[in-house]
């Protein structure tokens, strides 16, 4: 079946292993972690978006970039995109995805982050992690001397970000003043929107309820990136001013992986944000809607506004494997591999 979304390439200016942002991206990025998009500097963001569009069109290019290296994915929670992104990525790339099931042995119990991390390193070239607590993330960073990548903590999701990102940009062509909003929960994958939006020079609007907005830490860094950028970073409580004029509305569960507890208290403060039909008509006639999924359906959107024209929620999904391969890529210095990189 024929693709349903109008889905555009730019056409480059400069060949891709000539871009000023890829190349200076290689050379910094190489041997370093993401714990969150703020690892990333603008032009950075840039770069993997570049070269995951380029890589999703040229995959036989990358065939063997990353030939026998090793990636170990060790989650704490649940997954199926993120995981068979990861791995299926890694493995056309030439590399060996090894997973390691933690939900229910979480990371730091039998022995400590930091030990895990020094064994870890011995082994493998890249630690890709899903976690509850963010300090997971961080602490096994501070202690491997090989990458290692957030792959959803409670507080950032950069994975799923740069992967949506790529799709608007694919849909809309460019980012920069793109009316952005999110309605929802403000928590990991608000957060990581936040940033990257910042960081590509859109206009990010967030509605969450009162209690439920984004972290003010994240707030902070976004506005800065923003004002940097070119775009700016509004937060309100009413969903139906936000998506006024929205190029492209996104919502995520209400009940985040381990706040399943808070499911019957939440429900009522989160049925004013469902997307449904009637919010979608306040947004711009072409405006796109987004999810990281899984959704449930009928919750936070309705199944008339996820199966219709406007999602492009599989597009995303799709470009979660590109964009952690370009990822990959940079971290792991697999560049050198391709012959147009030489
Ligand atoms: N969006 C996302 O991260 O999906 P999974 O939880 O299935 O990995
Ligand atoms: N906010 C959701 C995202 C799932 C991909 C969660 O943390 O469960």
């Amino acid at each position: 079946m024929a693709s349903r979304t109008a889905v555009e390439h730019p056409t480059a200016t400069v060949p891709v292993h000539k871009d000023p942002d890829i190349l200076a991206a290689a050379a910094r990025m190489a041997g370093e972690d993401l714990c969150s998009i703020a690892d990333l500097s603008s032009s950075e963001v840039r770069a993997i978006l570049k070269l995951g569009r380029e890589v999703k069109h040229n995959p036989r290019e990358y065939r063997h970039a990353l030939d026998a290296k090793q990636m170990v994915l060790m989650f704490e929670k649940a997954s199926l995109r993120t995981r068979l992104a990861f791995e299926t990525g890694f493995n056309t790339m030439g590399g060996n995805a090894i997973f390691v099931d933690q939900t229910n042995s979480p990371l730091g119990e039998r022995e400590t982050i930091a030990d895990v991390a020094r064994n870890l390193e011995r082994w493998v070239d890249v630690i890709v992690l899903r976690t509850y607590a963010h300090d997971t993330i961080t602490d096994m960073a501070a202690n491997a001397r090989v990458p290692v990548i957030n792959a959803l903590s409670d507080f950032e999701h950069p994975c799923q970000a740069l992967a949506d990102f790529m799709a608007l940009e694919e849909h809309f062509g460019k980012v920069a003043g793109l009316n952005f909003t999110f309605v929802g929960d403000g928590n990991n994958v608000c957060h990581s929107l936040m940033l990257t939006g910042a960081q590509l020079g859109a206009n990010v609007t967030v509605a969450t309820p009162r209690g439920y907005s984004p972290d003010i830490e994240i707030v902070t860094i976004a506005r800065e990136m923003a004002e940097r950028n070119g775009g700016e970073i509004r937060l309100l409580q009413d969903p139906h001013a936000a998506v006024e004029s929205a190029d492209a509305v996104y919502t995520d569960v209400c009940v985040s992986m381990g706040f399943e507890h808070e499911s019957t208290k939440r429900a009522p403060i989160f049925r004013p944000f469902q997307v449904n039909e009637a919010l979608m008509a306040k947004a711009a006639p072409h405006a796109v809607f987004m999810h990281c999924l899984p959704a449930r359906r009928n919750e936070e959107v309705t199944d008339a506004v996820i199966d219709s024209p406007q999602s492009i929620v599989f597009d995303q999904a799709e470009n979660r494997m590109h964009a952690q391969k370009a990822l990959l890529l940079l971290l792991l210095g697999g560049l050198a591999n391709v012959t147009s990189f030489q």
